[in-house]
């Protein structure tokens, strides 16, 4: 397995995704982690990070130079390079030339390194301000561009590189070939991280883990809880209670699909609530967003907890966490501003006495839906777009009656079937249907109509952080438009949302 230590880059996540990508497991650690830590971690290669600071700064984040001498290969990536080159007596400076974006790489010495690429140069990724200006002792020069004469270097006798680009982006060529070349040529690192795999080996951590004690799971229907469920069953079988409540602001359909899917297909015991009034009760009279995030929020966490009592004593609570949640990173933003809250599973009382079971916990969003497909998950739950806890709650606008939810819930299934019909419903991060809370004017037959009017949304994403608006071609956004208008009463106006986030956010509310 690999180590990689994050000085803050905002593309540390991406190193470690296309590590695993390679077949190799690895882990991130804030640069600032104990030594002990490090070194019990047990690397056989370290990837230091960019990041967003300067060496020469005064509060610089540093790393222990011990790390070069646990006799695993270190690669240093943007910052990681320039560290490792003060390290070892070198000089870095403010380039005179900042280099962002695309630039020529020209391979100056033949490696393992560069193994299996058999060009003389090629295209790499560049962000950075400083660079080495005087080069440390002991490193030769494997690479070059333009305006970094060393864009990549190699100690004589010890097994660290160094690069200036960021290999770990999609726009650079060769970067998931040279992170392979390394972590496996170089460190020696088996291939053997594979969705089997890891059922394999967490089926039986979790039955170490569980032994004959009872695990509580809450449902939602979407890929992470979905496939922790499936999951631990497969682990524990009967000992694993799922609890799945429908709120009454889930999609069309989506509540007997659960059913369908966890009760007769999977053959888990399930205890289906519904609560449909009881949200409604809560969301009377109410429109502000997070009014209504917190009313949903509460209501759950009480039903989940009745549900728990009559149920008897459980030991675990399951839930499908995952590795972004859990990653400790380096933050040089201080504190950050609440712009929603996001209410899970987590908002759970701490006097509910349970241990939690996170077999998630160490993937990605991408490995969980490859581990969902070889448990045998079907297609239409593992490629479910992320569908927010309060659901419909924060997509109608304003306030939430039931026959509000049941005009948006149509809208919302015809633009679904358009999305899958052309093909488009997987190259898309996240679409949805948002209900207006005003009525515009339209004109049916001889009659003027004044009715509603709804907004899709469609975003391109990898981890909802930032967004951009997806563009679909103007003929299937006709097909939905019309559709809509001429099949859901009630609504006599379809707007196409094209704001990005930032500044946009990705749901209305
Ligand atoms: P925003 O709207 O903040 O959304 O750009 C980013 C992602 O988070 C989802 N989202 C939520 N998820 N509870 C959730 O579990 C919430 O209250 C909530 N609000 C937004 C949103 O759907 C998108 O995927």
């Amino acid at each position: 397995k690999v180590l990689i230590l994050d000085f803050g880059s905002q593309y540390t996540q991406l190193i470690a995704r296309r590590v695993r990508e390679a077949n190799v497991y690895c882990e991130i650690f804030p640069c600032n982690a104990d030594f002990e830590k490090i070194r019990n971690f047990g690397a056989k290669g370290i990837i230091l990070s960019g990041g967003p600071a300067s060496v020469y700064d005064e509060d610089a984040p540093t790393v222990s130079r011990e790390i070069y001498d646990l006799g695993a290969p270190v690669l240093g990536i943007c910052y990681g390079h320039q560290l490792t080159g003060e390290y070892f007596g070198g000089k870095v400076a403010a380039a005179d030339h900042r280099e962002y974006g695309r630039a020529e790489l020209f391979i100056g010495k033949k490696d393992p390194f560069f193994e299996g690429i058999d060009t003389e140069s090629f295209t790499v990724w560049m962000s950075h301000g400083d660079r080495l200006e005087k080069m440390p002792e002991g490193f030769d020069v494997i690479a070059y561009t333009k305006n970094a004469p060393v864009a990549a270097m190699k100690h004589h006798t010890r097994p660290i590189y160094t690069i200036q680009f960021h290999p770990e982006v999609a726009h650079t060529d060769n970067g998931a070939a040279i992170l392979k070349n390394f972590v496996v040529g170089i460190c020696g690192c088996q291939q053997i991280w594979t969705p089997a795999n890891f059922v394999e080996a967490e089926i039986e951590r979790i039955r170490e883990l569980v032994g004959d004690k009872r695990v509580l799971c809450g449902l939602s229907g979407g890929v992470d809880s979905s496939v922790a469920a499936v999951l631990i069953h497969r682990a524990i079988g009967d000992r694993l209670t799922c609890v799945f409540v429908d709120n009454g602001l889930l999609r069309k359909d989506e509540g007997k699909q659960v059913e369908e899917a966890f009760r007769n297909h999977f053959h888990m015991n399930l205890i289906a609530v519904n609560a449909e009034d009881r949200f409604l009760e809560a969301l009377k009279g109410v429109s502000d967003p997070e009014k209504k995030r917190k009313a949903i929020g509460n209501l759950f966490v009480r039903i989940f907890e009745e549900e728990s009592k009559k149920l008897g004593d459980f030991d675990f609570l399951a839930q499908g966490t995952l590795y972004p949640d859990v990653i400790e990173s380096v933050s040089f933003r201080g504190p950050s501003v609440t712009i929603k809250t996001h209410h899970n599973v987590g908002g759970l009382p701490e006097d509910m006495k349970f241990k939690l079971l996170e077999p998630l916990r160490e993937l990605f969003k991408d490995e969980v839906r490859a581990v969902g497909a070889a448990l045998g998950i079907p297609d239409n739950f593992i490629w479910r777009h992320p569908f927010p806890g309060p659901g419909l709650g924060v997509r109608v606008l304003g306030e939430v009656t039931k026959e509000r939810c049941d005009v948006l819930r149509e809208a919302d299934a015809i633009y679904m079937e358009e999305l899958h019909k052309a093909g488009l419903y997987r190259r898309i991060w996240q679409a949805f249907t948002v209900l207006l809370p005003v009525n515009t004017v339209g004109v049916m037959g001889d009659n003027r109509t004044y009715e509603n009017a709804v907004a899709i949304r469609a975003v391109e994403s990898t981890d909802g952080m930032t967004a951009d608006w997806a563009h679909i071609p103007y003929e299937v956004l006709g097909r939905i438009s019309n559709r809509i208008i001429n099949e859901v009463r009630g609504i006599n106006r379809v707007a196409y949302d094209i704001s990005s986030k930032p500044p946009a956010t990705i749901e209305w509310e």
